[in-house]
């Protein structure tokens, strides 16, 4: 592993098993770029509901998704939106991790942001809610170009392979545009 590589946290909004998102995620592992890495967590499905009463003694599946996060340079999550918002999966995951505000494992965490559904949106309306939320851990959500992907049915491969050229494409950028947001923080860290 080089200095320059990049490691980057996948998340998927959700936990059925034929998932669109989660194909879109695996495609995207497989076409990252070389020197960029990304894992798929597959703790979102195993935390508990968000309880404050639970703080200061949760669960390891909280303890060991925070390690994961702050390990990693990165996150790249790929998720459905239900009824126009983000999966409660997922919004449970990030109340979570976003603690202790202010200090969390998020704080300035780089985002990239990717979704597919069989509508006709594909999940728009979702990504424009998880912008909002990461102002509160001041993560930097790339801001584009955004690959956001209707009629999911339509993109994949009977193997479960992206084979849409234009979401293909925009994830080449998206990985570049995450690339050279590491490395800026990287060099600014280093003359600091
Ligand atoms: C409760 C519920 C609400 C949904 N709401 C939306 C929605 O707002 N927008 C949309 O594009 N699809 C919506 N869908 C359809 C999902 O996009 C579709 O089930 C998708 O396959 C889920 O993502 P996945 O394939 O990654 O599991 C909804 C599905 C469910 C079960």
């Amino acid at each position: 592993m080089s200095t320059a590589d990049v490691t980057v946290y996948g998340i998927v909004g959700s936990l059925r098993e034929r998932s669109w998102n989660r194909m879109l995620l695996e495609s995207a592992a497989r076409l990252a770029p070389e020197g960029v890495t990304v894992t798929i967590s597959e703790l979102v499905g195993r935390l508990p509901l968000f309880n404050e009463d639970l703080l200061g003694r949760e669960p390891e599946a909280v303890t060991r998704m925070r390690a994961e996060v702050a390990a990693a340079d990165a996150l790249m999550i790929a998720t459905p939106e239900y009824n126009g918002g983000v999966p409660g999966v997922l919004k449970n995951a990030f109340d979570w991790i976003s603690l202790p505000l202010g200090a969390s494992v998020l704080q300035g965490k780089p985002v990239a942001l990717i979704g597919t559904s069989p509508g006709r949106l594909g999940t728009a309306r979702c990504q424009f809610e998880l912008r909002n939320m990461f102002v509160f851990s001041q993560s930097p959500v790339m801001p584009g170009p955004e690959v956001v992907m209707p009629f999911a049915h339509e993109c994949f491969d009977e193997s479960g392979h992206l084979k849409d050229p234009v979401a293909t494409e925009r994830l080449g950028v998206l990985f570049g545009k995450l690339r050279a947001h590491v490395a800026a923080s990287r060099l600014e860290a280093a003359v600091r």
